[in-house]
């Protein structure tokens, strides 16, 4: 059977949280189930490096961190192909033959590029990087160089999909078919709050609960936790829907436990700190499994190098095939 190959990947610039559990962690564990696919998972070394280029020991050390939380979740190395980008010079080099066929003003309007630029006025000032500007390029190399069908993506990645697809045409238009033109896979998942009530959980937000925090961090966390701001003493009615500890608890309690504690809430029978507790508890025990895998891994570090070698040196082999017939359309197979 020909499998359809599906390419995703991360940037190695911090450690996963519940939000990416809840969301493109496990479309990848589903993914790798399905014989119908053919999953590569990337670690985006080469594309963390185009806002952390003064900080290059941060990414190197994620690299890891990165693969460690892939494994600790269940990605099966066996079923799931895990490799390092920067160790593929090919994407390399399909960036430079891709850079002819796209304009600078076409980046300038790419949403994603554009909201990320103005994040980052601090590290670049007045005038972005031909690095950064350019990195929706580098992700359409490695999409194709591994002539990735489907791109299980969140929804602010959907312009970098596009725009590969747009490089995909042209480079076809004018060299012959050759490149195989990408699909979106919007993912179900919903996207998790973070632990302030923000829509979002990030790194840079400070509400995220880390797949590698400690019992104690996770307590330390859900303590701190939003809850209705109206309700000051226990027997005040509470309304758990806009307490961020019953969010949570839909997540991660039964549903036993979810219904009380909505009821228990309402009519001011239950206190947030005891709330609190049981929630962390449930969280510690639904992320124990993670967190012994994850012990295991760090005592056996070598068994991760050997992990990211082996399905580099498979992605290798991959990549110099679509190379070879790229040079071909380019007239560079010298
Ligand atoms: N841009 C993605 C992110 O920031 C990471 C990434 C790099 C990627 N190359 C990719 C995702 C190719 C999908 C396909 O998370």
């Amino acid at each position: 059977m020909n499998k359809k190959r599906i390419l995703t990947g991360d940037r190695p610039t911090g450690r996963l949280h519940i939000g990416h559990y809840f969301g493109s962690l496990k479309t990848r564990l589903e993914m790798q189930e399905k014989e119908e696919y053919d999953q590569y998972i990337l670690i985006a070394d080469v594309q963390a490096l185009t806002d952390n280029f003064h900080q290059p020991e941060k990414v190197r050390k994620n690299v890891r961190q990165l693969a460690i939380d892939y494994l600790s979740i269940g990605i099966d190395p066996k079923k799931t192909t895990i490799y390092i980008q920067s160790m593929i010079p090919e994407v390399a080099e399909l960036t430079v033959f891709y850079s002819n066929l796209v304009t600078i003003a076409r980046l300038q309007r790419n949403p994603t590029v554009k909201t990320e630029i103005a994040q980052k006025r601090e590290l670049f000032g007045e005038s972005v990087t031909y690095g950064f500007l350019g990195y929706p390029v580098s992700q359409a190399a490695d999409i194709t160089a591994f002539e990735g069908e489907l791109v299980p993506v969140g929804e602010d990645q959907l312009p970098l999909i596009e725009q590969c697809r747009e490089i995909v045409r042209k480079f076809n238009s004018i060299y012959g078919d050759v490149l195989v033109e990408p699909q979106a896979v919007l993912s179900s998942e919903k996207r998790i709050k973070g632990l302030d009530g923000n829509e979002k959980m990030g790194k840079s937000l400070g509400n995220a609960i880390y797949l590698s925090d400690s019992e104690e961090e996770i307590r330390k966390k859900v303590m701190g936790a939003v809850t209705d701001p109206n309700r000051i003493r226990k027997d005040d009615l509470g309304n758990p829907d806009v307490c961020m500890v019953y969010y949570y608890h839909n997540l991660f309690s039964s549903k036993d436990e979810k219904i009380k504690v909505c009821e228990e809430c309402k009519k001011g029978q239950r206190g947030c700190v005891n709330c609190k507790k049981q929630l962390a508890s449930n969280i510690i025990e639904y992320l124990k499994p993670i967190r012994e895998k994850r012990r295991y891994y760090e005592e056996h570090i070598e068994e991760v190098d050997k992990i990211l070698f082996e399905g580099t040196k498979k992605a290798q082999i991959t990549a110099k095939e679509t190379m070879k017939k790229v040079k071909k359309a380019m007239k560079l197979d010298y």
